[in-house]
């Protein structure tokens, strides 16, 4: 059985959308983990692999993301978001590693007034079950003290997506676009889709950082879903028009905040900036374009 270099980095959930982005920029570094190297949820198989491949870091990117089914199904997305937390952080405690683990906007929303973009330090509320497991994975990592947990909210990337996995709100929006002159889009719903490879840069910088805990890392600014498809279809040059509705149009089993912006002060202030929204969309049609392998 081989040891990897200690400057190698495990990414957990390597096939989804942010651990795909994430392995590419780290190459040889990167110990690519898709489900079927390690269930994060079995706490004996992370505990072996981990001691096996001793990297110089874990990041977690595998999470239970299937926000609607996390109403029905809580146990399940509790295991992916909670508790395989729990196994991860036990485990890099016994080999003294660092955990970088994957959050969300959606550990906010229950403050109904809010219209000023969240800090790390403002206390949580969630309104549905991906929020509340997301927030209990967040208190999972803070039990081993060299973690890092990383907020981040709506993303979105070009041709990343595996053959059962939906796609992302902007290439469900250019889908729509395609045959429809209008498309209603929510328009009371504020927060900032981020496209994963500027967060996976981020991600990346910020390892290199000593700063542990929590920090927000979204693309800069703030947008409405109707706002992001809006813009989207301007860069795009689509003709279709982006119809503002309100979420009460829209019908889902589950309570989305009405405002989720996340302020990125804290990874400012360790020189790290992403890029606007309005740049995320660019590079991501950039991508779909010159990348040749778009999904929609
Ligand atoms: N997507 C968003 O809009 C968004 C917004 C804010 C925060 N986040 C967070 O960002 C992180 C990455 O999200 P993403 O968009 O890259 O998600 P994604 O594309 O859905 O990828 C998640 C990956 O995790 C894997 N996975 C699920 N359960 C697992 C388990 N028990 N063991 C190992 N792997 C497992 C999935 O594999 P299968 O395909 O086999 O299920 C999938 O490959 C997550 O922590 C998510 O909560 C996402």
């Amino acid at each position: 059985m081989t040891t990897a270099p200690s400057s190698t980095i495990a990414v957990t959930g390597a096939a989804g959308q942010l651990g795909r982005a994430l392995c590419r920029l780290l190459g040889p570094r990167a110990i690519n983990l898709p489900r079927g190297a390690l269930d994060i949820t079995q706490p004996q198989q992370v505990q072996a692999v981990l001691e096996r491949l001793r990297p110089a870091a874990v990041i977690n990117c595998a999470a239970w993301t299937a926000v609607d089914r996390a109403e029905t199904e809580f146990p399940a997305a509790f295991a992916a978001n909670a508790s395989a937390v729990q196994h991860l952080a036990d485990a890099c405690r016994t080999i003294d590693c660092r955990l970088v683990q994957v959050s969300t906007d959606y550990v906010f929303g229950a403050d109904a007034s809010r219209t000023t973009p969240y800090a790390e330090t403002d206390p949580p509320g969630p309104l549905n079950g991906y929020g509340r497991s997301k927030l209990a994975g967040e208190v999972a990592a803070r039990s081993w003290a060299n973690h890092q947990i990383v907020r981040t909210c709506g993303l979105y990337t070009a041709g990343e997506q595996g053959p059962v996995r939906g796609r992302n709100f902007a290439d469900t929006m250019l889908v729509l676009a395609r045959d429809r002159p209008e498309v209603r889009v929510v328009a009371d719903q504020f927060c900032t889709p981020s496209y994963v490879p500027h967060v996976a840069e981020a991600i990346l910088a910020l390892l290199e950082s000593d700063a542990t805990g929590t920090f927000h890392l979204t693309n800069a600014g703030s947008t409405s879903w109707h706002g992001f498809a809006r813009e989207l279809f301007q860069q795009a040059g689509l003709p279709t028009v982006a119809v503002p509705i309100p979420a009460s149009e829209y019908p889902s089993p589950v309570v989305r905040p009405a405002y989720s912006v996340l302020d990125a002060g804290r990874l400012g202030g360790l020189g790290i900036f992403l890029p606007s929204w309005q740049q995320g969309i660019a590079a991501y049609l950039a991508a779909q374009t010159g990348g040749g392998q778009a999904s929609a």
